[in-house]
């Protein structure tokens, strides 16, 4: 048996959420809150849990890869990601949805099935939903952020990307075309990690269940 489970959370606007769930089940960190801090990994000694932080694409290779025996990440990430990990709770906060996004004129083309060119963060997502569920072929512009710049500089004619609030796509003059899924945040487990530390994960997902719940 380890001494230490080790959890991946994802850096960003997902952490607050995630530790104050985490809070909740009585599992405390706040340095890892704290923004001024450059420490990697935070350690709860009373519960012996490892925590760290990184970005969200990374969170499903730790975990893959077992460096990581848990991982917080939106369902996103899993599955532009596509690594083999169990997928064991929907946490219930991280809401948002996947959706193809462009300036207004742009849905004709989209309804047209004209040939698009479509800028995203989620290359593996835009090609299944274009290609597999619409029967439509584009070509397909990977970018690592500020996706919504694509049709603004005529980079791209849409977006595939996450729309929370819809305040950036209302910013700056788009909106909506097609939804492709809804998005939360999930707990993804190592699966070798599942079967040798089976009591103390196992526990972990109960508690954080009856957390989600109430
Ligand atoms: C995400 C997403 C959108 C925005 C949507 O980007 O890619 O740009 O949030 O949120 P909203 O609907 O509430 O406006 P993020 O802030 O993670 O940064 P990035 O574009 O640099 O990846």
């Amino acid at each position: 048996m380890k001494e230490y489970l080790t959890i991946a959370l994802t850096k960003g606007r997902l952490v607050k959420d995630a530790m104050k769930l985490f809070e909740q089940c009585g599992i405390r960190c706040e340095e890892i809150l704290d923004k001024n801090t450059r420490k990697l990994v935070f350690v709860n000694e009373e519960q012996k849990l490892k925590f760290f932080l990184s970005k969200a694409p990374d969170v499903p290779t730790y975990v893959e890869s077992g460096a990581a025996d848990i991982g917080v990440t939106g369902e996103d990430t899993i599955l532009e990601e596509q690594r083999r990990v169990y997928e064991v709770l929907d946490l219930g906060f991280g809401k948002c949805r996947m959706c193809v996004c462009g300036f207004p004129d742009a849905r004709a083309m989209l309804d047209g099935h004209a040939r698009l060119r479509v800028a995203t963060k989620y290359p593996n997502i835009a090609r299944e939903y274009f290609f597999n569920r619409r029967n439509q072929t584009v070509d397909i512009i990977k970018l690592n952020g500020s996706v919504e710049l694509g049709p603004i500089v005529d980079l791209s004619d849409v977006i595939v990307d996450i729309v929370e609030t819809g305040s950036t796509l209302k910013e700056n003059g788009l909106e909506v075309l097609a939804e492709i899924c809804p998005v939360s945040a999930r707990m993804i487990v190592n699966q070798v990690s599942m079967q040798m530390e089976t009591e103390r994960i196992r526990g972990l997902i109960r508690r954080l269940k009856e957390a989600v719940a109430t």
